[in-house]
């Protein structure tokens, strides 16, 4: 059983805390936020916990093990240091951090420290996602040619940070775990519509060093509620919709290749149309998943899935963004992975 603490009970962290609360493997013991009515609430819901309206309380409590950090993502940095220098296993939610330095900097702090760091990239614990990444993985879809995401509602309006900062982690977490690989450059554009300088929209565009590509489209301003992939394959092309209570996931053996044959351009271009599949997809939640994954690589020492290098890439393919959309769109390189 590992002790935990919650730092953050705001819109997504009470979900952290119910579950955490919820798992036979763990012992939730503290929730802790500046807001003092949301810990009223919490001790309501949930009998027994101990609250503060800081981490050091915490911290200095022995039976604590492990720190979940999801307040709001300004403080990542400085409440998840704090956490790994004191000893606890840290899971971070996304963003890992604002800059690529302060990100690679909880990961150096970790492994000094020896203590698992986890991004809370919630999709990497997805069952379609996995099931969509042995697709990739087994070769079923052939050589993948590009991958593309929508992610788009009217929504949750921010004013501490842009659609990018808040939908595209998902996104970009998703693309890179797909692919296996950092894209070589970023280009993005957006604009602010709403407030100034927070961008409500982007189109961000990924090249990889093989020169297979990535779209994202990010909107908190939109008619449609869209949560989905594509991609295209040599063979086959899949759909993930998170949208879809039920089939998540669609395969469609559909494709072009070139015959070889020069009669006409209808011979040289061969297309096929074949059926649709719909594999099965768990339905378990995957928010339960990435918590029970966390305790898991606690007691096995096993490195997470989404692990902090991991936020590190993703938060150095948004800071590449966020230069670009501030250049109308220039491509930014990203340098080699660190
Ligand atoms: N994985 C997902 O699907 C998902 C979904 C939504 C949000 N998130 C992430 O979760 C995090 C929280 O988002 P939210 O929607 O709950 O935001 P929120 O604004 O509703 O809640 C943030 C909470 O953190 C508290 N807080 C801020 N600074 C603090 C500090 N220094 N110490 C203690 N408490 C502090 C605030 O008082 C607030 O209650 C963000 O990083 C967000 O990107 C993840």
């Amino acid at each position: 059983m590992t002790t935990v603490a919650v730092v953050g009970a705001g819109h997504w962290g009470r979900n952290l805390v119910r579950n955490f609360h919820a798992i036979p493997e763990a012992r939730l013991k503290w929730v802790v936020d500046l807001d003092g009515a949301r810990l009223r609430k919490m001790e309501t819901l949930f009998p027994g916990i101990r609250t503060s309206r800081e981490l050091a309380p915490v911290l200095e409590d022995d039976e604590v093990e492990a720190v979940v950090v999801s307040a709001s993502a300004r403080a990542h940095h400085e409440l998840a240091k704090a956490a790994l220098l004191s000893g606890r296993h840290t899971y971070v939610e996304k963003p890992l951090a604002l800059t690529a330095a302060d990100a690679e900097d909880l990961v150096r702090t970790a492994d000094a420290a020896g203590r698992i760091l986890m991004t809370g990239h919630l999709l990497l614990h997805h069952p379609a996602v996995l099931r969509l990444k042995d697709l990739v993985d087994s070769g079923e879809l052939g050589d993948i040619y590009y991958v593309y995401s929508q992610r788009v509602n009217l929504g949750i309006i921010r004013k501490d940070e842009n659609a990018l900062w808040s939908f595209a982690p998902h996104d970009l977490s998703v693309m890179l775990f797909l692919l296996d690989a950092e894209p070589a450059t970023v280009s993005a554009r957006g604009a602010a519509y709403l407030q100034e300088g927070i961008e409500d929209v982007a189109f961000v565009n990924l090249r990889f060093p093989d020169g297979r590509m990535g779209h994202v489209q990010l909107s908190w301003l939109d008619p449609h509620k869209l949560r989905r992939f594509t991609v295209v394959g040599s063979r086959k092309m899949a759909v993930f919709d998170d949208m879809e209570p039920q089939e998540k996931i669609r395969v469609y053996d559909k494709g072009a290749r070139a015959t070889g044959e020069y009669a006409s351009f209808g011979d040289y271009i061969g297309l096929r149309f074949g059926d649709i599949w719909i594999p099965h997809v768990d339905s378990a939640e995957p928010l339960r998943l990435e918590c029970e994954h966390f305790l898991s690589c606690i007691r096995t020492g096993e490195t997470p899935r989404s692990d902090g290098r991991n936020g590190l890439a993703v938060v150095r393919v948004l800071e590449a963004a966020s230069r670009s959309l501030a250049e109308d769109g220039a491509p930014v390189a990203l340098g080699p992975a660190r």
